[in-house]
């Protein structure tokens, strides 16, 4: 396990704890990439350096990243466009731009370029780091692209049935009336383009469900308030819905309020980790080593290397 994902309600300090944790696995000695996923960074401000969309170096042992979510998406249209050219040879007949710029607003988009950076930083810039940690947008966006290589995944298997079910009709008609003009048409599904396709979509969607179920940390941020708690248990509901571990909650800004206040029972089961409230503010990188990570490393370091979940 070499990744570890920090999620939780706006503002409860994804940014900072996940932040402190890797800088304190770097200055332990691991080699860090920690990446914001946030199109709302504040990763930089929070190191003390401007980042951009590919590492820079921000000390020692940790290079650090903010995606541009914009680029990503420009890029996942573009792509999707070369495909459907390239695939579809009656597309050029269709008025492919208009048709991608309704896509750039429709609802999965931003998802699938969290994904797609999400399979770059994992395939391209991971094989240089001893772990990869992401600072994660709030819940709601967050949960949804954890959750679409799942969700992806059953509509493209049902996509390929009916593909497989359109390629044996051709053979049927092919083979009935040899002069049809389907008979200049792929029958075979080893030399169709679009069940190749959708072969090699699965095969991506796959390693991103495996990387999420099987390959990470996944940590929970919440505020000792109940507002927070019950965002952790929503997301407690939805990971075990799409398979991904609930690994640590990190009940940041402890003592900030003087409410009573007690972690719910349905979370009592998993690791809690506390990281106390720091009325100064933290205002420089160094600040973050005053946040008590020390017991969340070795838990992670624990997980990496038993590689359980
Ligand atoms: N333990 C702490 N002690 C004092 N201040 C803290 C602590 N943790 C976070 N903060 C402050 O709380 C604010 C929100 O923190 P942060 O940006 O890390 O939250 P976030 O969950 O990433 O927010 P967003 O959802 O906007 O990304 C920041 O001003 C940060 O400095
Ligand atoms: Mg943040």
């Amino acid at each position: 396990m070499r990744n570890a994902f920090f999620l939780g309600k706006g503002g409860v300090g994804k940014t900072t704890s996940s932040a402190a944790f890797a800088l304190a696995e770097a200055r332990a000695g691991k080699r860090v990439l920690i990446a914001s996923l946030d199109p709302a960074h504040n990763l930089g401000d929070v190191l003390g350096k401007r980042l951009k969309d590919k590492p820079l170096r921000v000390e020692e042992n940790l290079d650090a990243l903010e995606i541009r979510l914009s680029a990503w998406v420009d890029r996942y249209l573009k792509d999707s466009r070369d495909e459907m050219k390239e695939t579809y040879s009656y597309a050029g007949a269709l008025n492919l731009d208009s048709f991608f710029d309704i896509m750039k607003y429709s609802p999965g988009t931003e998802e699938y370029a969290v994904l797609w950076a999400i399979e770059h930083i994992h395939c391209e810039l991971s094989p240089d780091y001893d772990l990869v940690v992401y600072d994660t947008p709030p819940t709601a966006l967050s949960l949804r692209f954890l959750a679409m290589p799942a969700i992806s995944n059953m509509w493209i298997t049902e996509l390929a049935k009916l593909r497989e079910r359109i390629l044996q009709r051709r053979q049927i008609v092919t083979k009935i009336n040899p002069e049809s003009p389907v008979a200049s048409s792929c029958v075979d599904k080893d030399d169709d383009k679009v069940y190749g396709r959708l072969g090699s979509i699965k095969r991506r969607l796959a390693l991103l469900q495996k990387l999420f179920s099987e390959e990470s940390f996944v940590a929970v941020v919440i505020n000792p308030d109940s507002l927070s708690v019950s965002e952790a248990l929503r997301i407690k509901e939805e990971l075990e819905r799409i398979d991904i571990p609930f690994s640590a909650i990190c009940v940041n800004k402890r003592g900030l309020s003087k409410a009573p206040w007690q972690l719910d029972a349905e979370l009592a089961e998993i690791p809690a980790f506390y990281f106390d409230f720091k009325p100064e503010g933290l205002h420089e990188r160094d600040d973050l080593m005053r946040l008590d990570t020390q017991d969340l490393v070795a838990a992670f370091d624990a997980a990496a290397s038993e590689g359980i979940r």
